[in-house]
């Protein structure tokens, strides 16, 4: 089955992380259950998840009441969905009026061997831009957490600027975009991505594509030792670490840059 194979469970070494399911958002009732498979997941899928996660929630870490949950099992088979949607996404999804040697390199984004300066080429040095576009739409998180399109072409052009500010030779956006696409091939090779909700993935995929904002070329040392600008404001602690992402979150107090706009606020935590 397609589906149990992007699990790539071992129910005889798995833990079931607790935690996944706790953390992910509650479905109401078993309806939701009924839903899902008349959206086309087997029946087989769905008995062979809830045998296997019946037999291991028989055995509870913690004390509480552990029957058999519905609920765990909808979880289950929308991580499995939602795996499954990425993997089946056409390569339709490049932003728009990207050149056809753009939509090509991205086809394979999945790929350790990806060329990140095959990309740079295409996109006309904006790697970081098509490569985070082209996640963010695969992963269909732009749908799910309401990014508006504006917002996310801004940030990414923002985002690139200040990659480039200081001219630097290799921490600069083709790096961001090589490490983000680094982030996705981990999260998806290892099934990883199973375990992670939607909202996880996006703050990796944030995490990576901002991780070097403004990188200045110099080592923390040296700011700490010319007394620069930085090291002043951050009181010689991690001095570029602590820049990066004050100044990428600084971005996004610009409402057109915002691309975290429709997050609820816990999810903004
Ligand atoms: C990135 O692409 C631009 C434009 O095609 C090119 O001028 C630049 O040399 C490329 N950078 C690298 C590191 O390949």
């Amino acid at each position: 089955l397609k589906l149990t194979g992007l699990f790539n469970f071992r129910t005889d070494s798995v833990l079931i992380p607790t935690s996944y399911f706790s953390q992910r958002q509650c479905l109401d009732s078993e309806d939701d259950l009924q839903q899902l498979q008349s959206d086309g997941v087997p029946s087989e899928v769905t008995d062979w998840l809830a045998s296997t996660f019946t037999q291991r929630i028989r055995q509870p870490p913690r004390g509480v009441d552990e029957k058999p949950k519905f609920r765990s099992i909808v979880h289950a088979v929308q991580a499995g969905i939602f795996v499954e949607r990425m993997f089946k996404r056409a390569y339709t999804a490049a932003m728009p009026d990207q050149p056809a040697a753009v939509v090509n390199c991205l086809r394979d984004v999945d790929r350790w061997s990806f060329d990140v300066f095959a990309l740079n080429s295409t996109s006309s040095d904006h790697a970081l831009q098509a490569l985070f576009f082209e996640l963010i739409t695969r992963y269909e998180l732009n749908t799910r957490f309401k990014i508006p399109i504006s917002c996310l072409t801004k940030f990414l052009s923002t985002l690139e600027r200040g990659y480039c500010k200081h001219n630097n030779p290799y921490h600069n956006h083709i790096h961001a975009a090589d490490v983000t696409q680094t982030l996705h091939c981990l999260l998806l090779r290892s099934g990883l991505v199973h375990w992670l909700t939607e909202l996880e993935v996006l703050g990796s995929l944030f995490a990576a594509a901002i991780h070097d904002f403004e990188h200045t070329g110099t080592t923390n040392n040296f700011h700490i030792h010319t007394k620069s600008d930085l090291a002043l404001i951050y009181n010689d602690r991690s001095v570029q670490e602590s820049h990066h992402l004050s100044a990428a979150f600084r971005l996004l107090q610009d409402e057109q840059v915002n691309i975290f706009v429709h997050l609820t606020r816990e999810e903004w935590m």
